[in-house]
């Protein structure tokens, strides 16, 4: 076994040890808007002391600020909370560390706010049997970051509904009339407004029966599949308790176009109908 020793002798003992300093940044007082792109500032000079420099650091960490600990670089990304910030920085060569406090001083600002986007209601398309009412409620809004100040409707609203201008939420009355009413909505914020064409469509029906139009209906559009029950399924939906035991299947396979059988899908109008007839009650006469 061999044992080897290292004597020390320093060389450097009787070098005057001096700290960094003289850091002098790009810029020492920043602005920075949230959401824009991270800001970079960087060092433009220092004076290294009796020894290279080390590392770069902060005093106090900040969340969304960051120090590059080789060069002193400093990046302001947008993970940085609104609010004034004094910077420090430790900068360490292997002698000594030089703390230049309060060097920077940053002013990160709440990004501007935008125009109102996303309205979206609890449902697209209502349908309501006439002399009904019924309801629509905004379920989400983007506000831009700005509160919303007003929810209209853009060109005067049909007989009967009405728009809270507070909440978006749409109410219909028993003086709508029947039809099919396509909705406007603009919607305001300290931005300006955004107008959500179309964004809502309460059809108001009839309140139809089985032998006033359902049953003609099936008749003409379901024969002659379904208008005798040859299969001993209870498919003859000319049957009135055929036809309401089965409301349900109706109704999927006339949405997703899968009946009437190898052919052309009924118009939604027709769907309407047979959906009013179910929102209804089923009624036979
Ligand atoms: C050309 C013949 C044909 C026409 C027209 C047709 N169907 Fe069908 N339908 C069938 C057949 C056959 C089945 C059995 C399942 C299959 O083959 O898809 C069926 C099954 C169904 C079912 C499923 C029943 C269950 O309980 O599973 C429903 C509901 C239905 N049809 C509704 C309709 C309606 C409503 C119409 C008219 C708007 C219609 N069909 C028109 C042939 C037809």
């Amino acid at each position: 076994m061999t044992l080897i020793f290292f004597a020390c002798t320093s060389d450097t003992e009787d070098i005057p040890k001096v700290a960094p300093s003289g850091l002098v940044y790009s810029e020492t007082n920043v602005t920075f808007v949230k959401g824009s792109t991270d800001k970079v500032i960087s060092v433009t000079s220092v004076e290294k002391g009796s020894s290279d420099i080390q590392s770069y650091a902060f005093l106090t960490s900040i969340t969304g600020i960051l120090i590059n600990s080789a060069n002193g670089t400093i990046t302001i990304g947008s993970a940085v909370a609104v609010g004034n910030y004094t910077l420090s920085i430790d900068v360490e060569n292997s002698h000594l560390t030089t703390t230049f406090k309060d060097l920077i001083t940053i002013v990160v600002e709440a990004a501007p706010p935008s125009k109102p986007s996303n309205l979206i209601y609890n449902t697209a398309r209502l349908l309501l049997v006439e002399g009904t009412v019924g309801s629509i409620t905004r379920t989400s809004v983007n506000n831009g970051g700005s509160t919303i100040t007003e929810y209209a409707s853009i060109g005067s609203l049909p007989n009967g509904f009405v728009v809270n201008s507070a909440t978006g939420d749409i109410s219909i009355t028993i003086a709508a009339v029947v039809g099919v009413h396509k909705l406007s909505i603009t919607v305001t914020n300290s931005a300006g407004s955004t107008n959500f064409n179309n964004v809502v469509t309460v059809v108001i029906g009839e309140s139809n029966t089985f032998n006033g139009q359902i049953k003609a209906l099936f008749v003409s559009k379901c024969s002659p599949c379904h208008t005798s029950d040859a299969t001993g399924q209870s498919w003859d939906f000319t049957v009135y308790a055929n036809a309401k035991s089965h409301i349900n299947q109706i109704i999927t396979k006339l949405e997703n176009g899968s009946m009437p059988k190898n052919a052309a899908a009924l118009p939604q109008s027709e769907i309407d109908q047979i959906k009013l007839w179910l929102i209804g009650g089923l009624l036979e006469n």
